[in-house]
């Protein structure tokens, strides 16, 4: 490459396409297809979104980053923005299903360990719900070993390094005001009832099998 070229070194596009949308997600108990299929158009629109940062990062001029205002550190802000986006909503959406179940044995056993049970958990996931301006979350703690709540205000807000979310619960009003008005706790409810317990199980086991591959106990 010619060493005048200001592309030298710069970091590769990397580009993402949306998940195939779930079938059952346009099933669900007393959350609407239209209010899912809304809303699944803002999850391809972050999907956009961040294909269009990346491109531009390209070309950004990485001399002139500025943190008072600087085209790079714009691009780098709303990437973070677009990748809560999209894996958010990807959570989201395969947690959904009018199938219900319940959680696994081994599941099911984490959360009595660390939260008190499976009621235990949904009455902190309501209540976390109802705090978060955005998103609610359980995630399970890869450096400490245990299942927590934490809530989100916007698509990037909060992240807690080394934890993976098992089940997202979006709260912005976009998710419920078509069929529910203003009413969150309702939402909240129909959430919970078409929470798809064997969806959220396989990324359970997934977790425990990550961890003997690391060798962990537990
Ligand atoms: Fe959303």
């Amino acid at each position: 490459m010619d060493p005048g070229d200001e592309q030298e070194g710069h970091a590769v596009a990397h580009q993402v396409t949306p998940m195939d949308m779930p079938g059952k997600i346009l099933e669900l108990d007393g959350i609407s297809a239209e209010s899912v299929q809304a809303h699944w158009g803002l999850y391809e629109a972050y999907c956009n979104k961040y294909n269009e940062v990346m491109q531009k990062l390209e070309s950004a001029d990485r001399g002139a980053a500025n943190q008072i205002y600087s085209d790079y550190r714009g691009l780098r802000e709303m990437l973070t923005f677009a990748i809560g986006g999209i894996k958010n909503h990807e959570v989201y959406f395969n947690n959904l299903s009018a199938d219900g179940g319940e959680p696994s044995d081994q599941l099911a056993e984490q959360l009595q360990k660390d939260l008190g049970g499976v009621d235990g958990f949904l009455t902190e996931l309501k209540a976390a719900g109802m705090a978060a301006r955005g998103w609610a979350f359980l995630a399970w703690d890869w450096q400490w070993m245990r299942l927590d709540l934490h809530i989100g205000d916007a698509q990037n807000t909060f992240p807690v390094w080394n934890a993976s979310p098992i089940i997202a619960l979006d709260v912005y009003e976009h998710s419920y005001i078509a069929d529910f008005s203003t009413a969150r706790p309702k939402y909240i409810d129909a959430f919970i009832r078409n929470l798809d317990w064997s969806s959220v199980n396989e990324v359970w086991a997934g977790i425990q099998r990550g961890h003997e591959l690391l060798g962990a106990d537990g």
